[in-house]
């Protein structure tokens, strides 16, 4: 199997984290894989914003457990989290996401944080990307500017428990694909 193909296959959303603080040099090196991801017309309509301090973090957590929602409690014992702020897009890529009806900023910071996430497995670190969290809050706690979108947060921190070996729990492959007809 491919290093790649390995860390596909590994790669979990890990919800229990060890009490240790990932180092920024680790946050670099997950900051440089979505610098590097592919997006439409090159627009790269991302920024990602960390946050490590304790008492943010607490906050920006207990925004992504709002409410009746108590899945996200995890999040409460994550050491970082990425947040990840969409930008405007080039003039090309917006001109033809509205003419194709096509999302491209979500689309590209999907693939950005696949990057992510592999790249945190890769040094040994797990993540879990949250898409329900409470908007409003995260952009007042981080003074991102109110016309912005926070596209999703994503826990980072040191795996508290060994990956499980069982396999993924996926749909099988003839549902998922075909040849030449839908
Ligand atoms: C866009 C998106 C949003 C998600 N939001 C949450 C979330 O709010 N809370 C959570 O616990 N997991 C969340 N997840 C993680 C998924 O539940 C998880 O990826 C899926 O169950 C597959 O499991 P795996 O990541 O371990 O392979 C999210 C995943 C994606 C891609």
């Amino acid at each position: 199997m491919t290093e790649l193909m390995a860390l596909i296959r590994t790669r979990r959303s890990v919800r229990a984290y060890a009490d240790r603080p990932v180092e920024r040099d680790k946050l670099e090196a997950l900051a440089e894989a979505v610098r590097l991801a592919p997006s439409a017309c090159n627009s790269q309509p991302w920024r990602v914003v960390f946050v490590d301090e304790p008492e943010l973090r607490a906050a920006v957590a207990r925004a992504t457990c709002t409410g009746a929602v108590n899945f996200n409690r995890f999040a409460l014992g994550a050491p970082a989290f990425a947040v990840l702020v969409l930008e405007a897009p080039r003039l090309t890529a917006a001109l033809g996401g509205l003419l194709k009806r096509r999302d491209f900023p979500l689309l590209d910071v999907g693939i950005a944080s696949a990057q992510f996430c592999l790249r945190a497995a890769e040094l040994g670190l797990g993540t879990c990307m949250i898409g329900w969290f409470d908007e409003r809050r995260v952009k007042k706690l981080l003074g991102i500017p109110g016309h912005k979108r926070v596209a999703l947060l994503v826990s980072v921190g040191y795996p508290a428990t060994d990956a499980p070996t069982r396999d993924k729990d996926r749909k099988p492959l003839d549902e998922t694909r075909s040849y030449n007809r839908y």
